[in-house]
């Protein structure tokens, strides 16, 4: 089977192509991705009606690359999967639209997909991990630590109770002055730091939760950025490394508690333990080698799909939908978008469980 995928839901305009090989694995054909960056950069975040109007101009083009690149046309393609939430409602809408029309054109199956179950699925389509597995979902706005234990069916063991950790990186960046999206800024600024200058709050750690906490530390980072003001270069390198080092500090020792949990509760058949990290957050290189550390400590195998994939793609939506549409899943042509989807609609909203995009 091979997928047309596509993605709007916040600030890049995607459209991928992607086909389950025989041997059960994944294959991408084509990921194009348009990033909004630019046009979002002067006002500190993404402005939900530019981001709309920007997915609406390309969106056509970009389609029309990824067949391109794929080396394909609409006849060969057995299914379209559109991102139908959690994200911004312009946005989903540019994307649901395009994915109905050509489905309703050409008669090609449609399936609209959660992202966050796109980013769930992205370690199945790059490492053809098997479930059940234990998942760190880290994004601009979304922290979850979820229990996959296969295709829809996702249980939520912890989330963020304010900030996510993509909107903490985002929030630090933007008071040192680094510009938007954080994360890079603040990874690349974080090299040449000392990340034992600042001791940051590890918020709820030692305490009987999974649950994360991220809004203290844009308060504290404030503090000292005022009291050291004007900052020096080697400052705002010294922050932005001791931040980093607090917030995967956080994680890691959340993913660690979980793991236990996992083992006892869930563990795969054949007695073998996957932590996935996955989102754009998974990105940080940082975090990832921390989680390697407690994976190593553990005897369990992480996988951190590459960065490419971990930020927003339509190829985990394409990849998502294949599995969907596999099952003989298929979404009618009316279904409408979600600005709010939880993965796990059983577990209690808090802040950090539904919520997409650096509105302004
Ligand atoms: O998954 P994603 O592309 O979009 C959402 O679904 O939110 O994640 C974007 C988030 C942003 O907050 C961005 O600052 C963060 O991921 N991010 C990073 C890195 N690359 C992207 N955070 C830390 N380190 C990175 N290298
Ligand atoms: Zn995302």
């Amino acid at each position: 089977m091979r997928v047309l995928g596509i993605e709007t839901s916040c600030d890049e305009t995607s459209a991928a192509v992607v086909e389950r090989d025989e041997d059960g694995s994944g294959s991408i054909l084509s990921n194009v991705i348009l990033s909004q960056i630019n046009e979002h950069a002067a006002f500190g975040g993404v402005v939900p009606e530019i981001a709309a109007r920007a997915h609406l101009s390309a969106m056509d083009h970009i389609v029309r690359s990824a067949l391109d690149e794929a080396g394909l046309g609409l006849d060969s393609i057995d299914g379209i999967a559109a991102t139908a939430g959690p994200g911004l409602t312009g946005g989903l809408m540019v994307g649901m639209m395009t994915a109905k029309a050509i489905s309703a054109a050409r008669d090609i199956p449609f399936i609209g997909i959660n992202h966050l179950e796109g980013h769930a699925l992205t370690a199945r389509l790059s490492d053809n991990v098997a479930y059940p597995y234990l998942l760190l979902l880290v994004s601009g706005g979304h922290t979850q630590i979820l229990c996959v234990r296969g295709l829809g069916d996702y249980e939520r063991w912890a989330t963020t109770i304010d900030d996510a950790v993509g909107e903490a990186f985002d929030k630090t960046a933007k008071l040192l002055g680094l510009g938007f999206p954080g994360g890079p800024a603040v990874e690349q600024a974080a090299r040449n730091g000392n990340a034992e200058r600042f001791a940051f709050p590890r918020a709820l750690q030692g305490q009987d939760t999974l649950n994360m906490s991220f809004s203290g530390l844009k308060t504290a980072i404030r503090r000292e950025a005022e009291s050291l003001a004007p900052l020096h270069e080697e400052d705002i390198a010294d922050l932005c490394a001791s931040v980093q080092l607090a917030i995967a500090d956080v994680l890691a020792d959340r993913c660690s508690r979980a793991m236990d949990r996992f083992a006892r509760e869930a563990g795969g058949g054949d007695g073998s333990m996957t932590l996935v990290v996955a989102g754009g957050v998974a990105a940080n290189s940082l975090i990832r080698s921390s989680l390697d550390t407690v994976c190593n400590d553990a005897g369990w195998r992480l996988v951190a799909p590459p960065a490419r994939l971990c930020t927003d793609n339509a190829a985990m939506i394409a990849w998502a939908g294949l599995e969907r549409l596999e099952r003989n899943e298929r979404s009618p042509l009316d279904l409408a978008v979600r600005s709010r989807w939880p993965l796990d609609n059983e577990a209690i909203a808090l802040v950090g469980s539904g919520r997409r995009g650096q509105k302004v």
